[in-house]
Formats: C-alpha cells, structure tokens, sequence
C-alpha cells in the first residue's frame, strides 16, 4: 500500500521535475526515486507567475561599478567563505574566535540578548561587542573571510533591547495615528539610536497585515488593511535607510520587511500557521508592504515562518525566487526567520537545502545548529545538492547589499560617525517624537457627557496595575523577547503614565490619589484606571477568542466598585490588540484604546487634560486601523468584509468635538464560545513530538527515532502513518510528550468540557503502570495512571481512552498555559502505540469525567 501510492505519485512527478531540474541548472544526475520533498519543491518552478504581481520600480539602480566589485570579491572567494556569508549566528552560540574561524557574513542578537548576556549592558558593552565580531570578521589570521560582518538586530519599536533607549508605540498605535510623516521621524531616531550601538542592521518594518486578531503578533503589525500598511512600509525605509544622496549613509541602517509572505493572514490567528489566502488575496492584501518597502529601495527581506496551503515559505521556490526576486526585482537578499528552514518538508534546523534552492539567501540559525548545518550546506554545495550558480547568486546579493551600506569602507563599529553618542540613547528630541506619537496613536471609543477632556482642578484618583507599569505600557519586545521580568527601573528616562499625569498637574489644583487597586481616603471627583493585557510577544500572545480577563474578570471589578461608589471612571485601555471588553465599556463613562505607548507614557495626559485655562490642549486624532469586535468570537472582522458588523469600524475614533454613541448598555451575554471548537488534532502541526529529560527537551524530527530512553516510530493501523509507537526503556524521569512550540490557551476546550482522547494499544499482558500527565508553564503534575483505566481484558488490543480536561485542571494544570497536552511516563519497559489522538468535544459514553 505505502509502496504502490509512492510510485503513483513518483509517475506523475517525473516529468515535471526534469523540466524543472533543467531550469535550475542542477548539475546532479539524480535517481528517479530520489528525494519527493525535493521533487516536490521544483515542481513549482513550471508556475508562471500571473501578471497582477507587479515589477517594482527600485530607486537604487544596480550601478555598473557597484556589481563589478561584488564580481571581484565573490572571484577571490573560497567556497568555505562563500557559504560563511550565507550564515547568521545569534550571540548567545557563537563567540569571536568562532567569527574569526568561519568570517560568518551577519549575526544577530535575538530578543533579550544582549552583549555577555548582560541586560544592564552599557552602550560600551554593546560597541565592544560589536566592534570584537568586526575585526574577527576582517582577520585573515584564519582561514575566515576578511570580508567586514554585520549586526543585525530586533529594533521593532525602538532600539528595544537596550536600557536608556526611546521605545515609540508598537505598531498597531502607530497604525491608528495613521502619520506617515511621523513614522518616517521614527524610523529616523530609530536608526539613529541603532547606530549609536554599532549595529547596522534592523529586522523592522514589519508589514503583517493582521486578519485575526487572536494572533499573538497582531500589534506588531500596523492595520488589518493594506493601506496604511504600504505607505508606512515606504516611509519607514525611507526613514531607517535614507534615500538618494543619503542611501545608507553613516546615520542609516539597513531595513527588513518582514514577513515575506502572508504571516497575518494564518488561519485562526495561529502564529507561524498556514496562510489559505487565494493568489490574488495574497498580493492585494498581504504583498502591499513590500510593495511599499521596495519602492523605498529596502535590501533585505525575511522569509515568514508561516505556510501559504499547507507550504513553508522557507521552502517556497514560487514565492521567494519567482514572485519576490524575478518578478518585484528584488535585488537584496532575503535572510531566514530563527530556525524557520527547519520547518520545510524534509529539512532539520542541521540542514536544508530546499531553502537555499527555492531563493533563500541568508539562514538565520541562531542555536547550535548553526555548525552542523554550515557544515551540511558545504557538503550540498559541494556535491551539486544546491548548484554553484545558487550559491553565488546569494552570496552576491549578501556583498551587494554590504557594499551598498558602505561596510567595505567605513571604519570599524566603534569609529563611525554615531557610535558612543551615549547621549543620543533616549535622546529628548527622539522622546519628544515618541510621545507625539502616543497623543496620535490614542483612540476616544468612549466620551459619555463629555467627561474628557478633563479640567486641572478635580480629586483624581488613579488606579489599575498598568497605571505605573513601564514594561507593561510597552509590551512585548521590550527589552526581553517577552517583555516580562521588567520593572520601571529597568527604564531610565522614560515616564509612566501616573508619571505623564503627575507632571501634567504639578502646578495645578488637582489632587491626585493613586492606588492600584482603586482604594482612596478622600472621595474622587473622577477615576482614571489604566489596565490591560500583560505583555506577551509572537505565539505565547495567541489566544483562542477575544474576551478580555476570560474568567477573571478583576479589572471588571474595579470599574464596578468604582461606578456603584458614582464615581465617573475613564478607562484607559492597555492591549496588543483590540479585544471583547464590552462589560469593561459599560461600566466606564470614557475608554481610550490605548494600545502599547512605550516610554512615553506623558503623551495620554497630554491629550486626556485640558491645559489650565480651560482649553482643549491636544485633541483625539487618533482612528481604529483594526476594527472593534462585537462578541469575543468575532476574531476576523476586517473593513471591506461583505458581511461586516464589528461593533466599532476601521476608522472610527471619537474626538472632543463628537457626541458619544456607545450606549452604556452593550450586550455582555457571552454566545457559546464553542461554536467553533473542531478537534484539536494532536499529531498535526502545531503540535510536535518530543522527549523531555528533566529541563531538556529534544524534538524528534524523524519518523524514526532512537533516543537513549524512549524510540519512536510512526506506524499505519487504519491509513499511512496514523498511529504512532513509543518504545519505554523503564527510565521513569525521561517523558514523551506532545507538545506546542508556545503555550497553550486550552480553557475553551475545557469550558466546553472537551476531553483527551485517544486509542491506545500496549504490548503486554501484565499490569504495568503508565503515566498520563500534561505539562504547563509553571509548574503543574496533573498524573492520571492509565493502567488503572484500561480495560484489562483487552490489555493488548486497541481501546479508546477519554478523559475530560476537568481531570487535569482539578489536579493543577493551568489550563490557559499548556505546553503539552499529552505526556507520557513510565518506570516499566514497554511498547505503547497512540492512534487518534485528539482534544474533543464530540465523547463517547465511556468518558472520564471528573467535574
Ligand atoms: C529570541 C527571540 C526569538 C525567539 C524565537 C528567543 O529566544 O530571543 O528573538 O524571536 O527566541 O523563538
Ligand atoms: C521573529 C522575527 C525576529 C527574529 C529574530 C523571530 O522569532 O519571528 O521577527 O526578527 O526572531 O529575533
């Protein structure tokens, strides 16, 4: 059976791919029955390309003597320099000796790195560091390269992983400012910033357009709609690169548009999931960014985790070499996303030669990985697995860019033009933007009787845990990768938003109580309470629906207090993204959306006060780029919709001059969340396999694997690989388990009384104990012994086994923050097969439940 569908499939492909193999110039022979992933891969190269994909006119035209010196360096090269180019380590894996030995062509520090892993690094540690990997880089002592490196970094709202910089509003504020001026004056200080640091490059902008707002990046994208989208995309590489005679000068940076392609429009919001938008949706929705960026003359752009129907884009010969580079003319390089390649059919993060043969220029590969799979990408080259021809192309692209940016003429990091300006971190002029552009970025939803703008001469009691919270005003990507574990003093110069309101009102009559849990001595005349979502960054922020505090509903509690005390509350609103919050809006008078400020937290008291003769001082401008959701359900409501009734549109905002038009009365029944809870099939992506030793974890990425204490093995019971094997040594401390690369929102499945489901098969006549278990982000040890549930009679035929998740959240697993969902043990020997398993709502009457 497996054999016969194998040659099917092998007939169909073999014409195809000798037309194709022919179009790459590949110059193997390869056997008929050699690698299908691969086979498959080409096929697509016999697509044309339809003709809505547009040629982009590029400002930087490809001058004669700028290709010819890229000619020049690439002719001196080695083939072991070559593919050193195509290489970017992370800081955390490669020190500068190894720099030194491989003369790698870029490195990055990923989210919450920092020089020596310090985070109260000084901007000295961070030019050292830099200014160490340069001359590493350029040291001939070795067999390196001597061609200069460069730093690419995570600057997406800001310099965000350095202490003292200006952190300007995550992009979805930005987008409700809708400034393309403003952004452009960003991305400047932005640059400016970065090269204080001795970094040249910037992983920003990125140009997500955002479907479904469960999606744990939706604020790092600008709009649900391509329009603010493109223009921002032109502005900000106008403002990180500079243009005409300023093109990469020695204030600019390199920029990165990213995703490429379709990463906001995966399905259900699922972060690095499958993108099932049609072509044309494809470009006039999601390409719009780069169409933007690429007018602006961008160099680099990052290839997106995601697939689009069912395909990685790291492996996307179609989208990377055919759309991007032949048909937009896109002549920089495209550089991975962390680890991305070894999510393409057939790849491992080791190696991969599908991504550097669909267009791939640079792989981001910052673990340990990055060794084998240099040498593995070597070993390809050399032996015609990814043609000469390929790997010049990259390399070629990698030098252009690199002279295009002057790397091989600038001094060292340490002695360019901005470098050491300490003083330029959190510079006041950068401040002074950042907060114009959290005035901008506020949006009025709410305003009854016109309480704001509010006079300076009230008790003002201000209250909510994100009041005096700088880390939480800034969100995700703020200083660390999450933007937890901060605290305000991790922010030198940078106001709160108790500190905006303080300065505000210094000289005035107002008297200001502040107590985060809403407590005062003397009656407020008004409540301001600033509250919101913790901060949270990629798959850890998806979510399963958009009800704000799902099932605690604390803040909710104290609007209420505050209400039945009648006192009018103005609810300024902390999020990522738009979220249900309609019983948070009927119990305050005003809500402002005031998404992820940063460190200018002055900017709300800017706009929420009038100055102290009574005038307005600065007005709401700010509209909704992300329409406003009328039920947590509603997760992808997008303008142009032919159904679309979002309880507030894309462009609304309220400003002084407007009447409310929220009612105080806005449906808070919740309809079933379930309605759209199918099964959660647990053998399917997202969901992966992997042994657990203690605080280790080891993925297993074959369908044959041999570990120490556990081998696994996939296996056909009813079709082609349905059931999977586990082979138990008896080491009671080493765990199978099933699990995300994020954690886990399953409290929909569990408020819909879903169960664990599966079939399972043992070897064995005995009775011999096997632990069921979950694993949660903190701590929790939610062990069901199986042996006591299954039938014994039938101990070596197949049976279904269900167990309702009440079962593991009565005994501790936190059902908002799973890991994995299915975990296995044992100190006995054994062979367990698992065949459907699945998180279900649909039971069988032999369920375990334990409500
Ligand atoms: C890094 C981030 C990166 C993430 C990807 C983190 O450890 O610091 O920059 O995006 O891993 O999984
Ligand atoms: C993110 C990218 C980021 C990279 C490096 C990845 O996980 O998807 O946006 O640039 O890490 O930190």
């Amino acid at each position: 059976m497996e054999l016969k569908s194998l040659n099917n499939k092998l007939k169909i492909l073999t014409p195809l791919i000798a037309t194709s193999f022919a179009l790459v110039s590949c110059s193997q022979e390869k056997a008929p029955d050699a690698n299908i992933d691969q086979a498959e891969q080409h096929v697509e190269v016999s697509k044309t390309v339809p003709a809505f994909w547009p040629v982009v006119a590029n400002p930087i035209q490809a001058d004669r003597s700028t290709e010819k010196r890229v000619q020049e360096i690439l002719q001196s090269m080695t083939i072991e320099q070559k593919i050193a180019q195509m290489i970017q380590p992370e800081i955390r894996s490669i020190t500068p000796e190894d720099m030194r030995k491989y003369g790698f062509g870029s490195y990055l520090n990923g989210g919450g790195s920092f020089p020596n892993q310090k985070k109260q690094s000084s901007i000295s540690d961070w030019i050292d560091f830099a200014e160490q990997m340069y001359l590493a880089s350029i040291d001939a002592s070795m067999d390196g390269s001597t061609i200069p490196t460069m730093w690419g970094t995570d600057a997406v709202h800001g310099h965000n992983n350095v202490i003292g910089a200006t952190l300007f509003p995550h992009n979805i504020g930005l987008g409700a400012a809708n400034n393309p001026r403003l952004i452009e004056q960003i991305a400047q200080a932005t640059a400016t910033e970065v090269m204080v640091t001795g970094i040249d490059w910037i992983f920003a902008p990125t140009v997500a357009v955002v479907r479904d707002d469960r999606w744990g990046r939706t604020y790092e994208g600008y709009s649900e709609d391509p329009e603010i989208v493109k223009a921002y995309s032109a502005a900000i590489v106008r403002g990180l690169q500079g243009q005409g005679n300023q093109f990469l000068g020695d204030d600019k940076v390199i920029a990165t548009v990213k995703h490429f392609l379709g990463d906001g429009g995966t399905e259900k919001g699922d972060d690095q999931g499958n993108n099932i938008a049609s072509e044309e949706a494809l470009y006039k929705v999601h390409a719009q960014g780069y169409i933007g960026g690429l007018t602006s003359g961008a160099q680099t752009v990052m290839a997106s985790f995601n697939s689009w129907h069912g395909k990685k884009n790291h492996g996307s010969y179609y989208l990377l070499t055919q759309v991007l580079k032949d048909r937009m003319g896109f002549d920089g390089f495209i550089v991975g996303d962390w680890n991305g390649h070894g999510q393409v059919k057939g790849c491992s993060n080791e190696s991969c030669s599908q991504s550097i043969n669909a267009g791939l220029d640079m792989f981001m590969a910052p673990t340990d990985s990055w060794k084998p799979l240099y040498y593995n990408t070597l070993a390809q080259a050399k032996s015609g697995e990814i043609p000469m021809s390929r790997i010049d192309d990259a390399v070629s692209r990698i030098l252009r860019v690199k002279v295009r940016a002057g790397l091989f003429d600038k001094p060292s990091p340490a002695k360019r033009l901005l470098s050491g300006k300490t003083e330029l971190i959190g510079h006041p002029d950068h401040r002074a933007i950042a907060r114009q552009a959290v005035r901008e970025s506020l949006v009025l939803l709410k305003n009854k009787n016109n309480l704001l703008p509010l006079p300076q001469n009230k008790n003002i009691l201000i209250a909510g845990d994100a009041a005096d919270n700088i880390g939480k005003q800034s969100g995700g990507w703020t200083i660390t990768w999450q933007g937890t574990g901060n605290t305000n003093n991790d922010f030198p110069g940078a106001t709160s938003i108790l500190d905006g309101i303080k300065n505000k009102l210094a000289d005035s009559d107002a008297n200001i109580e502040f107590s985060p849990q809403g407590n005062y001595q003397t009656k407020p005349d008004v409540a301001i309470v600033v509250f919101g979502e913790e901060p949270y960054a990629e798959g850890n922020g998806d979510l399963d629906n958009l009800e704000y505090q799902r099932g605690n509903k604390r803040d909710l509690a104290l609007l209420k207090k505050l209400k039945r005390d009648n006192i009018p509350v103005i609810a300024i609103f902390i999020s990522g993204r738009p979220m249900w919050v309609n019983p948070e809006l009927n119990a305050s008078d005003a809500f402002v959306a005031a998404w992820l400020p940063g460190t200018e937290g002055q900017g709300i008291a800017d706009v929420i006060f009038r100055k102290r003769n009574g005038e307005v001082d600065f007005d709401f401008t700010g509209k909704l780029s992300f329409s406003w959701p009328n039920s947590p359900i509603q997760t992808t409501v997008n303008r142009y919709d032919t159904q679309y009734n979002p309880l507030l549109p894309y462009g609304f905002g309220l400003s002084y001059s407007d009447t409310n038009i929220i009612a105080d009365n806005l449906d808070e029944e919740i309809e079933t969340l379930n309605s759209d809870l199918i099964a959660l099939n647990l053998f399917n992506a997202p969901w992966r396999p992997a042994i657990v030793n203690e605080s280790d974890v080891e993925l297993i990425t074959s369908n044959n694997f041999s570990g120490t204490s556990i081998k696994y093995q996939t296996i056909d019971r009813d079709t082609q690989e349905d059931a999977r094997r586990i082979e138990f040594t008896g080491d009671a401390r080493v765990m199978f388990e099933i699990q995300d690369n994020f954690v886990f929102d399953l409290r929909g499945y569990a408020d819909a009384n879903a169960a664990l489901s599966f079939d399972i098969r043992r070897n064995h006549a005995e009775e011999l104990p096997l632990y069921l278990s979950m694993r949660c982000e903190q701590e929790c040890n939610p062990a069901i012994d199986l042996s006591n549930l299954l039938k014994t009679a039938e101990r070596k035929a197949w049976q279904t086994v269900q167990i309702a998740l009440a079962c593991f959240s009565n005994k501790g697993a936190t059902m908002d923050k799973i890991i994995a969902p299915f975990v296995l043990s044992t100190n006995k020997p054994q062979i367990v097969e698992i065949a459907k398993l699945e998180i279900t709502t649909t039971k069988s009457k032999n369920v375990i439940e334990c409500r």
